[in-house]
């Protein structure tokens, strides 16, 4: 059976989100935090503040372990911190204070396609700089000498195959081989096409025969049976990242490892009451974390936008649009007496 691990994706898989996923559906092997960056000079606080949620119900910070493994009722479950770095410097900095946070994975971010992170020479960014990405590797190598007393610190790296061509991500490659990683997480389009277009296959497939690493595979999938798609032809693949499609139907992994009572099969209403389920926990953790209408609607609003093929269409219109709290919660009350009367 393939790890099925949850993709970071700003904005939306929140240390809340996170949370209430891993209590309601569960099923997946780690969740990958969206990127910790640099802001003015210094590891952004508000990334760093959301990754405490992962903390947060740790009995004892005593044991590192326990900082990669967050509780939720009772189950616990494996987040990773993400970074996204231009420099070395960044680099360090980002990595310090993950560790002093008690971390013990970290995934490096090489693909994220944003322009304000390309122009700064990050995510898609770096990969046509094989200088600094050497720079980065040896500074990973370091973690793994004997001599290191952090040498139990694990880094992955989570990629595309180039800003503007295949070519960076092969020019990478001999570099990333020769550096001890714990897996990479191919994307398998180009910074310049984002988040849509045609995934590149072929370079996929290069990529896995030549890549030393355990190799993950992300992009696109939707359904169980595209993960036994990928696993039948791509058979030493270490694992599935799944993004929007675990956003749009949360069950996703709990229905390929057969841990759900939901599948293909199930009613809408079956699905909607567990959605429901999953949105109490968020809106109540939202509202416990975060003060004002504008701050705990936009936290909350977010979790709705893949689920739309799923909500009736004026119902959907009135979550989206509520702009005060009075007005979400009954849109909310509207869903759940629809789901009920379905029943
Ligand atoms: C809104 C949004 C935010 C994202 N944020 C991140 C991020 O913080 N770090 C990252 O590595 N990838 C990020 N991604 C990329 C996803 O992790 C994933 O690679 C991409 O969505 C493709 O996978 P999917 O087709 O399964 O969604 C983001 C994507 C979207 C659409």
């Amino acid at each position: 059976m393939l790890k099925i691990l949850f993709a970071p994706l700003q904005g939306y898989t929140t240390g809340i989100y996170r949370k209430a996923h891993a209590e309601i559906f569960g099923g997946v092997d780690a969740y990958y935090a969206p990127f910790l960056r640099i802001e003015n000079g210094k590891p952004r606080e508000k990334d760093l503040r959301d990754l405490e949620n992962a903390h947060a119900e740790c009995s004892g910070n005593a044991d590192s372990k326990c900082a990669e493994n967050a509780k939720g009722n009772g189950a616990s479950y494996k987040v990773v911190p993400q970074i996204i770095a231009n420099s070395i410097n960044e680099f360090q900095a980002l990595t310090d204070a993950l560790l002093q946070k008690g971390f013990t994975e970290i995934d490096f971010n090489m693909g994220c396609p944003f322009p304000m992170q390309v122009n700064r020479h990050r995510g898609a960014g770096l990969l046509n700089d094989t200088q600094t990405v050497q720079a980065i590797m040896d500074e990973i190598k370091k973690f793994s000498s004997a001599a290191n007393e952090t040498a139990s610190v694990k880094f992955s790296v989570k990629m595309r195959l180039g800003q503007e061509t295949p070519d960076e991500a092969f020019a990478l490659l001999p570099i990333l081989n020769d550096t001890p990683l714990a897996h990479i997480t191919l994307h398998p389009r180009l910074g310049k096409q984002q988040y849509k277009g045609a995934l590149d296959f072929s370079s996929f497939e290069r990529f896995y025969s030549e890549c030393k690493h355990p190799l993950v595979y992300n992009g696109d999938i939707t359904s169980v049976s595209q993960i036994h798609e990928m696993e039948r032809r791509y058979p030493k693949l270490a694992g599935i990242m799944i993004g929007r499609g675990l956003l749009a139907r949360p069950s996703l992994a709990a229905e390929y490892k057969q841990t759900s009572h939901l599948n293909s099969a199930t009613t809408s209403q079956d699905f909607l009451g567990k959605i429901l389920q999953m949105h109490q926990i968020i809106f109540e953790n939202a509202c416990h974390t975060y003060q004002g209408d504008s701050q705990i609607l936009s936290h909350i609003q977010s979790f709705w936008e893949y689920l739309e093929p799923n909500i009736p269409k004026k119902t959907f219109k009135k979550i989206k649009k509520a702009g005060k709290l009075n007005e979400y919660i009954e849109a909310i009350s509207m869903l759940q007496t629809e789901c009920k009367a379905s029943n």
